[in-house]
């Protein structure tokens, strides 16, 4: 299913600047396998999702270290989608869902059930920001994209938006190439432009966590490099989620890779782990390209 087609206005806030890594150099190796784990931003306890009648994930246990990245990957219609989604309650804008299980996110120092009852979806949505496989900028500039999120949560003072957006579009690796055409229409940025707006748009509402379904499909291998290395800046300051389908890339971005398989998470662990020695043999036949 295309994730794009949602368009919920959430997105977020700051980092530093983005360093080209060696491409051999993974982020997993760089922080040594034996360091603890950080502590969880988000806890996931036997959590199911259907859709009517149709699976999509099953009993997944999952904790999400804060202020790293966390890389998703298994085969197409696994569920990895649905487990992202399942993360800010957006599954629930179609019909016929039941979600099951627990989604525990750290709010206010503790961690608090995302589905219980009186929940605020808009301010769950602040704290837990989506970014699409393909960019969505909405039909507006390029600044009115970016403070569309801070507006709606209440900021009308002019200058504490313009700083909003500076900031977002700096942490996005943005600013430069648009700061002398903040009013330009957003649709006349390149596609990889585009993306970095969509997360300067989710990082100006400040979330914690920034959950991203393929961010780099749709972008040619420059653009690409360019979000990769704004991950590695931004999982200073957020916990990030990202779904992909290269192995690579969960390689160089992430410090936790978690696979699914048929709706049922597989194995969780150390990317550089899970890259070189997987536990279990199905995720070895995955990661080595036997599969199936
Ligand atoms: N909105 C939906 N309505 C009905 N079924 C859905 C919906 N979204 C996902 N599914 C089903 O749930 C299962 C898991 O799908 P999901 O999109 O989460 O997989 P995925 O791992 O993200 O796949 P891909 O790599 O192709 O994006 C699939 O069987 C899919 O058909
Ligand atoms: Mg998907």
């Amino acid at each position: 299913m295309t994730t794009e087609t949602m368009s919920l206005p959430t997105m977020v806030p700051p980092a530093r600047e983005a360093t080209s890594a060696a491409p051999e150099t993974t982020r997993a190796a760089a922080r040594g396998e034996t360091d603890p784990e950080p502590q969880p931003a988000v806890r996931v306890r036997d959590l199911s999702v259907t859709y009517g009648t149709t699976l999509g994930i099953k009993g997944v246990d999952l904790d999400l270290p804060e202020r790293s990245v966390t890389a998703l990957i298994g085969p197409s219609g696994c569920g990895k989608s649905t487990f992202l989604r399942a993360l800010n309650r957006m599954n629930e804008l179609f019909p016929g869902v039941a979600t099951s299980g627990e989604v525990l996110v750290r709010w206010d120092g503790r961690f608090q059930d995302i589905y219980a009852p009186g929940v605020d979806l808009v301010e769950l949505r602040k704290r837990v920001g989506m970014v699409f496989q393909r960019p969505n900028p909405f039909p507006k500039s390029i600044v009115e994209n970016v403070i569309y999120g801070p507006r709606r949560h209440g900021v009308t003072d002019r200058a504490l938006l313009a700083e909003a957006a500076e900031e977002a579009l700096r942490q996005a690796a943005l600013w430069d190439e648009v700061k002398d055409k903040l009013n330009a229409p957003a649709a006349a940025l390149s596609g990889g432009q585009q993306q970095r707006l969509c997360i300067a748009r989710a990082l100006a509402v400040r979330p914690d966590v920034v959950l991203m379904d393929e961010p780099t499909a749709s972008l040619d291998p420059i653009s690409t490099g360019k979000i990769e290395d704004l991950l590695g800046k931004l999982s200073k300051d957020y916990t990030i989620v990202i779904v992909t389908h290269s192995l690579q890339q969960a390689a160089r971005v992430s410090e936790k890779t978690a696979f699914f398989l048929n709706g049922e998470l597989v194995e969780a662990a150390p990317t550089l782990q899970m890259m070189t020695n997987p536990r279990d043999r199905r995720t070895e036949n995955y990661v080595t390209g036997r599969f199936g």
